[in-house]
């Protein structure tokens, strides 16, 4: 009969979209980009291209609504979507969990410092007038305390996001460790294809996205794709990733690394890793 023709039809060879199986949930400025560009070039995975913050800002919009913004895949493709700013949605782990309580968590974590950085250079080149690094990463404290401004101003949000071991608690509570993976935002650099290894190993995909899909581009300083779905000739991402940063006074970041050493120091426990930030 036609109706079961169509159903089976639909079951196995018509794309339909889908719920996502994985979601990379952050962290911002650790690499996300990259991570997800890499990954599409895997024919069993699917992402939706921009970010979807479903988690955060849309969900009363219902699953239904989210559901739409996937892309369609076949039986057996993975359906993913990143929105960095979920990492540190309190609401977030809760509200996965209520989705799928199998989904697969992928966050790329990086050097808070360099991520710190990363994040205020953004935020610089959209606001030429904001002021130094230097100024907005410690609280000045000058007035009464012996002249030198000292305190690294932990909320102010590049210095605050670079606490990773407080969100991971948050998300550990909702998820087993073995469903959240963590990338290094260092070694998706260093190493794209090895890294890259470990998150098909993860998704439980084969092993297509290898050595053969990167070059480093010296220029860029960056690894970069020879070829993708989408375009046959080599690319890098695009010019607001690898950015350069601008020259910081070393003895802030001195301040800054002593800041973050025991909350990294906390973050790899939980972890189970050693990123060996300096
Ligand atoms: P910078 O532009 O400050 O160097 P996100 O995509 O999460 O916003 O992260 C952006 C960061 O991804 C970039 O920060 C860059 O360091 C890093 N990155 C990792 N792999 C990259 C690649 N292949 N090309 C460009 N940037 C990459």
């Amino acid at each position: 009969d036609e109706n079961y023709k169509y159903r089976h039809l639909n079951q196995n060879q018509m794309p339909v979209k889908r719920l996502p199986d994985a979601l990379i949930i952050g962290v911002k400025k650790c690499g996300t980009r990259a991570l997800l560009e890499f990954l599409r070039l895997h024919p069993d995975v699917r992402a939706a291209g921009s970010e979807v913050h479903f988690f955060d800002k849309f969900y009363h919009k219902g699953f239904e609504w989210y559901r739409d913004r996937m892309p369609p895949t076949l039986e057996g493709q993975i359906t993913m979507e990143k929105t960095p700013s979920y990492w540190v949605t309190r609401s977030a782990p809760k509200r996965v969990y209520a989705m799928n309580p199998g989904v697969k968590l992928l966050a790329v974590v990086r050097d808070p410092v360099t991520r710190a950085i990363s994040d205020y250079t953004q935020s610089a080149s959209k606001r030429p007038t904001l002021p130094r690094f230097e100024d907005l990463a410690l609280v000045n404290s000058s007035v009464g305390w012996g002249g030198s401004p000292s305190v690294v101003d932990a909320s102010w949000p590049p210095v605050r996001l670079g606490v990773y071991a407080r969100p991971l608690r948050r998300w550990l509570r909702r998820f087993p460790r073995q469903r959240l993976l963590l990338i290094s935002g260092e070694r998706l650099v260093a190493d794209p294809a090895a890294e890259m290894a470990r998150v098909q190993e993860f998704l439980g995909l084969k092993r297509v996205i290898t050595e053969k899909h990167f070059y480093f581009n010296s220029t860029k300083g960056f690894p970069c794709l020879l070829k993708s779905e989408s375009r046959s000739t080599p690319h890098c991402l695009g010019k607001t990733k690898g950015r350069s940063h601008p020259h910081i006074d070393p003895r802030i970041l001195e301040r800054l690394r002593d800041f973050y050493r025991p909350f990294n120091e906390k973050f790899y426990q939980m972890a189970g890793m050693n990123f060996r930030w300096p």
